[in-house]
């Protein structure tokens, strides 16, 4: 049978449906990925034709195995606690950790940005691991973690092991922060660890305003009170702010374009003079290094550390030769260390 030429309307359709279903499933990947079982899904490539989802969950640096469930009454975030632990110079580490597992309603998905309550992702486990094996970093400091998700991981390991003074965990999602909760007062820390929703634009802000206000009208504080300018209206902000610290912990939040200026700026306003900053991320394209530059413009001094443990670096090394899951550019979690250039003294 001839075949005839198909009219530009035909085309137009024949593409129309074609985008269709791409969209289509993007969608479901997206709903799998926000309300699908604990599995991390860390991005979707799609191209015209395909669209597939790389899964890698984890270095395997931390030994995960299901605790006993000591909650009898019925659980409304699905959640289970697992056992983190790994044994290092012959002795143990082990933190229990409660993860979500809920299906996420309506609000909580068109919400606040609920990436922390999917997993805990590959760097903050990096993190963790880094600090059990550089506990001399947190010792007898103040400790603040920024976005740490539904776990803290890196946060609650540096409390119960790096004897800090003081350790505050935040995240901007309220349903994390609430898990994180559960997480201090299973694993008995209660009373020297705190946590608190901390949203960075609004750390800024307020940050911003402090600055303003010492400039301007009292020149000789150093310290104000965030309850003075933030009218009290948030409360854990204002806690949280009135000191400094002297750590801050930060995983996988560098890709979030429109957050940044507002988390270099929470970093460095929260940051004591003589502080260090460990941020943990993948390149996740461009987004890493957009990072450090805004660090750097805003007075940072940025060492980008590739290898910074041998343990890492040979899964790393083996995962790329021998599995198809594995992308360093998304999963492999570079490690950012940024601390306040001196101010010299004129004269
Ligand atoms: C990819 S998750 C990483 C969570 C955790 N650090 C981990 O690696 O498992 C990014 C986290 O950043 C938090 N986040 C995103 N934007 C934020 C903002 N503007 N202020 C505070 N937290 C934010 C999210 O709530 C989420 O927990």
């Amino acid at each position: 049978m001839e075949q005839r030429d198909r009219t530009p309307n035909e085309v137009l359709a024949e593409n129309i449906g074609r985008k269709k279903s791409i969209a289509q499933r993007r969608w479901r990947i997206l709903a799998k990925a926000l309300i699908g079982p604990q599995e991390p899904i860390s991005t979707m490539d799609d191209t015209e034709d395909e669209i597939s989802v790389r899964r890698f969950t984890s270095f395997e640096l931390l030994r995960i195995d299901r605790s006993e469930n000591k909650n009898t009454t019925v659980d409304p975030d699905a959640a289970t606690w697992y056992e983190y632990s790994t044994v290092l110079e012959n002795k143990l580490y082990t933190v229990e950790i409660r993860r979500i597992k809920k299906n996420f309603t309506a609000n909580e998905l068109i919400g606040f940005n609920n990436t922390g309550n999917i997993c805990v992702w590959p760097s903050e486990e990096c993190l963790a691991y880094y600090l059990l094996k550089n506990r001399q970093l947190c010792r007898n400091r103040r400790i603040l973690e920024l976005g740490g998700g539904m776990s803290c991981l890196a946060g609650v390991i540096a409390a119960k092991y790096c004897e800090p003074k003081e350790v505050v965990l935040t995240d901007g999602n309220a349903t994390s922060v609430n898990n994180v909760r559960r997480v201090v007062d299973r694993n008995g820390m209660s009373d020297f660890v705190e946590c608190g929703v901390v949203q960075w634009a609004k750390a800024a802000r307020a940050i911003r305003a402090a600055r303003l206000v010492r400039a301007f009208v009292h020149p000789h504080l150093n310290g104000l009170r965030v309850k003075s300018w933030t009218g009290g209206r948030t409360k854990d902000l204002a806690k949280f702010a009135a000191k400094l610290y002297d750590v801050i912990l930060c995983a996988d939040c560098l890709f979030f374009d429109e957050a940044r200026s507002d988390l270099v700026e929470t970093i460095y306003g929260w940051l004591t003079n003589d502080g260090l900053a460990l941020v943990m991320a993948p390149r996740r394209g461009s987004t890493f290094e957009k990072f450090t530059e805004a660090a750097v413009k805003r007075g940072f001094i940025a060492r980008r550390i590739d290898r910074y443990d041998p343990t890492v670096w040979s899964k790393h090394l083996q995962l790329l030769d021998h599995s198809q899951e594995y992308c360093a550019d998304l999963h492999y979690p570079i490690l950012l260390e940024l601390t306040k250039q001196k101010s010299t003294s004129p004269g």
